[in-house]
């Protein structure tokens, strides 16, 4: 019950929002645990409690191909109140099912009346063809009338198409325990019906909130409406007949509205039985066949192409609709490695999409998303609505987009409406008639917040460590690159140990750890070690630049002999980082354990430290507009997710800092050194006890009280991380006043305040959308929360931060002028406040290593101000 993304419903949203915000146990990840592990798995067959099912003008009960029963007018008269009994029959006809050879016809209004045994969501099924015959004195194919319930109105004015059989479904919560049907034909016409479904629904079908496209925002009250089912598509498959959707549903093949050229999209499917429902999905809202199939993009294995996937439906552009999507990745061979944008009309309704994040970190799993698009929007203007999935910019992942399903419902208007502009009573709809009474934009961030969240959780449980008690050992051997202040403390290690050669790893090599470079090789790419190829420097030794091969680019971080772990650590570390690949995680190339040596080559990141295109270096890089200071915290954002979550045993990276997170030529972010990294706590275990490691003025204040280390820690050291993007200053800056030495502090002070945009980075000023600087400011508060269990996990950050991208790009400011590396002129607040230099200061050196005693001095000297 817990993660059902948008479907959840209102009440339920709240609460989880909340246990995401405040719950001591969220902190760990355990909650999902818990009553994960007593949640009894969701149903997968549904039986109607109301299932009325009436062949009208049958003299015989009809059982027809799709496993329906249908009852005659004769066992069904009880609910019927009509003056006319005039019916219809036409062996002969041409029509889809035997349903529709027989007919009812009433000159005068007639009332089906269904006693229901439980309210709530029912389908109306209406089947319609215009027999020839004797109606009554009238040709059904002129007939005009409509069919209205209490509330709602069905059809208004309905005359059916000559010779067309059409099935008209719609879905509305009764809320009494009786639902009428009635048929009104127009004066001097007649009405006529060929046969009628009333069943009821699972609740969970529609669910109260939904994400509006434009704007984008929270909508609510979608329990409230009636909704008329106008497409629903197995993408990429056959159709599926009622007889395998145990709701009794058909779905349609999308091929007739696929706008794509046609062999730009690629059809694929699995087994069915290879589709998963992480905890809490429904089974029922789509059968798993439709999850078995999708359409890919048909070039997306060759080359690097860049388009959208294409759906054009016809709609009444008088309505807004309500649009579930259907995914399920079956084309990844690995998660956290396909990210693609979905739009809505035009407009991005998710921008990258990641599927295993989403669906409980696997594979094939079933996720859904409701968007509502407003009738009023220019595409559906033109009586279109337009599907699209495409890849992420950016290099990011495989270039690739699916999709499972679609089901596009039109929603009631004002007056309750489902065709046409006037209620049951008669009211016309107000202008635009497409609005919806009761539309309430609630708190973006709240939904998801507390679906990636909840999200994440079960990610993580699904991913607990099996095996955490031999792993507790794992400590690393690698440290820092560019180590600035970090530090380490710790136990001395027995030196090296017993040195194994070359012919050691020929074993290990097979399991894919990457490759091996000969001493000589590594010699070689260096120039021997040349001092001018340094790119950085760490506790443990060097990092070179060099080139191998046909002259590819690598980092080469050579172990110095004093460094104090043993080769045993060496060789766990690189099966760990050999393990790890994401496109947001620096990826080890190989490594080098001839002659003592311990020696990782790594993939080389053309742009360097994240910190040096925002401050640092004086200043001398051009400063990254805020679209791509957010585009890199949220690469980084996905690179930590990944590591908390992505691998069997969560790793916390342990010292996030912005000289951590490098940048490729593409300016995509990649986290580098997991040196310090720590497998997360295990099943027994709510925290990682161990010496204090990471970077001064990045560290979480409450692992420095307990020494415990969570990935909450790494959340707040992410925080910091933003702060520096916005502010463009050190995270700790000594010369600087009292109250401002410290990021984090200072910055929260004015976030209270409410004036955040006063300690912006001036050279972005009049470039940055309110509402993205507020969401941003919001997201980095949320991570610097004082007690870790309070913090949000690095997937809602993550979301977060994807809002503030999207929000950002939905409106930029009109004023580019403030924005580049041009002057702060515009910059309000800042410099009258004389908070800090353009440019910010980089004050502490970038090159110290602090002891432990002297960082406890450190912080015991802000602690007592
Ligand atoms: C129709 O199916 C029901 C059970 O589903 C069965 O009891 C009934 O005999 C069938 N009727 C006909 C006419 O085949
Ligand atoms: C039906 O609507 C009522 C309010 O009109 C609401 O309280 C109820 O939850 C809805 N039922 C479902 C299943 O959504
Ligand atoms: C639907 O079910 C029938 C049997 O009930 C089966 O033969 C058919 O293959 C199923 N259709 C699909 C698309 O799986
Ligand atoms: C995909 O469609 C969206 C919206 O129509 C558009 O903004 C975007 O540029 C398209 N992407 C590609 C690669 O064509
Ligand atoms: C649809 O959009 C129009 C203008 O953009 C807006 O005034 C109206 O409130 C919107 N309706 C809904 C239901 O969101």
């Amino acid at each position: 019950m817990v993660r059902r993304g948008t479907l959840l419903p209102l009440a339920l949203l709240l609460a989880a929002a909340a246990l995401t915000q405040m719950g001591g146990v969220s902190g760990q990840g355990r909650p999902v645990t818990e009553s994960g592990a007593q949640t009894p798995p969701t149903p997968s067959s549904f039986t109607p409690k109301d299932s009325f099912l009436i062949d009208c003008g049958g003299t015989a009960p009809l059982n027809t191909s799709d496993g329906k029963s249908y009852k005659t007018d004769a066992q069904s008269n009880h609910l019927l109140s009509a003056k006319d009994a005039i019916r219809v029959a036409d062996d002969k006809a041409d029509v889809p099912s035997p349903l529709y050879a027989t007919a009812r016809v009433f000159k005068e209004e007639a009332v089906y009346s269904f006693p229901l045994a439980v309210p709530g969501w029912h389908f109306i099924r209406i089947y319609l063809f215009p027999l020839k015959g004797d109606g009554g004195g009238v040709d059904l194919a002129t007939a005009t009338f409509s069919v209205v319930t209490d509330d709602n109105v069905l059809l208004h004015s309905f005359t059916p198409e000559k010779d067309k059989a059409v099935m008209k479904e719609y879905l509305v919560n009764a809320t009494e325990n009786h639902l009428a049907l009635k048929f009104q034909p127009l004066a001097g016409s007649a009405a006529f019906v060929n046969a009628i479904e009333v069943v009821n629904a699972p609740d969970e079908l529609v669910a109260d909130t939904a994400l509006s496209v434009a704007p984008l925002a929270e909508t609510s009250g979608l329990s409230r409406e009636a909704y008329q089912v106008v497409y629903r598509l197995n993408v990429g498959g056959p159709a599926i007949g009622p007889a395998n959707d145990t709701l009794g549903r058909r779905w349609d093949p999308d091929t007739p509205y696929v706008a794509s050229p046609k062999d730009a999209v690629k059809d694929v499917s699995v087994p069915v039985g290879g589709i998963k429902f992480p905890d809490g999905t429904s089974r029922l809202v789509a059968p798993a066949l439709v999850y078995a199939s999708a359409a890919k993009m048909g070039d997306a294995d060759v080359g690097s192409p860049s388009f959208n996937l294409t759906w054009k439906l016809d709609v009444d552009a008088s309505f807004s609709y309500l649009v579930r999507l259907f995914f399920a990745d079956i084309v990844s061979d690995a998660t956290n490695d396909l990210y693609f944008d979905v739009y809505i009309d035009g407009r991005k309704a998710v921008s990258g999409l990641d599927l295993s994040t989403v669906a409980g970190g696997e594979l094939a799993a079933a996720y859904y998303k409701d968007f509502v698009v407003n009738a009023s929007s220019s595409e559906v203007a033109a009586d279109k609505l337009t599907l699209q999935v495409g890849p992420m910019g950016q290099d990011t992942g495989r270039p690739d987009a699916l999709l499972n399903g679609v089901e596009v419902l039109k929603v009631s208007n004002s007056v309750g409406s489902l065709d046409g502009e006037f209620g049951v009573d008669g009211r016309k709809a107000d202008d635009g008639s497409g609005g919806r009474k009761a539309v309430a934009a609630v708190g973006f961030a709240m939904m998801f917040g507390a679906f990636a969240g909840l999200g994440a959780m079960v990610v993580k449980w699904y991913k607990r460590p099996q095996d955490w008690e031999r792993r507790e050992s794992f400590s690393s051997w690698l440290l820092p690159i560019h180590t600035g202040q970090s530090f380490t403390t710790g136990s001395k290690g027995g030196g090296y140990g017993s040195h194994k050669s070359g012919n050691t790893f020929s074993s290990t090599m097979g399991m894919g750890l990457g490759r091996f470079f000969s001493f000589a090789e590594i010699q070689a790419a260096t120039q021997n070690f040349d001092d001018k190829a340094i790119i950085g420097v760490g506790g443990f030794g060097n990092v070179y630049v060099g080139e191998i091969d046909d002259g590819t680019k690598v980092a080469v971080k050579r172990g110095s002999a004093e460094s104090e772990q043993g080769i045993n650590e060496f060789n766990t570390e690189i099966q760990m980082l050999s393990k790890l690949r994401h496109r947001h995680l620096v990826s080890l190339i190989g490594y080098c354990d001839e002659n003592q040596e311990m020696i990782l080559v790594y993939e080389y990141m053309h742009n360097g430290v994240f910190r040096d295109h925002i401050y640092g270096k004086e200043g001398s890089l051009p400063a990254l507009p805020w679209k791509q200071r957010l585009e890199i915290c949220i690469g980084a954002a996905r690179g930590l997710h990944y590591l908390h979550t992505g691998t069997a045993q969560g790793i916390i990276h342990r010292d996030v800092k912005t000289t951590n997170i490098l940048l490729d030529d593409n300016f995509v972010a990649k986290v580098s050194d997991f040196g310090l990294s720590k497998d997360g706590p295990g099943m027994n275990q709510l925290h990682v006890s161990t010496a204090v490691k990471g970077s001064f003025g990045y560290l979480d204040p409450e692992y420095f009280r307990c020494q415990q280390l969570t990935d909450k820690s790494d959340v707040y050291s992410f925080g910091v991380v933003l702060l520096e993007a916005l502010c463009a200053r050190p995270p700790i800056d000594p010369q600087l006043p009292r109250e401002q030495v410290s990021l984090a502090e200072w910055g929260m002070q004015w976030k209270r305040k409410g004036l955040i945009e006063k300690i912006m980075d001036p050279r972005l000023a009049g470039t940055v959308n309110p509402e993205s600087l507020s969401k941003f400011a919001e997201t980095a508060e949320k991570c610097l929360a004082e007690f870790g269990s309070d913090r949000i996990s690095m997937g809602d950050v993550l979301w977060n931060l994807e809002y503030a991208l999207q929000l950002q790009d939905a409106n930029p400011p009109d004023n580019k002028d403030g924005g580049g590396d041009q002057d702060a002129a515009g910059s309000e607040g800042r410099a009258s406040s004389a908070v800090l230099p353009p440019g910010g200061v980089n004050a502490v050196p970038d090159t110290s290593t602090t002891a432990a005693g002297e960082l406890f001095q450190q912080l015991a000297d802000m602690q007592g101000r």
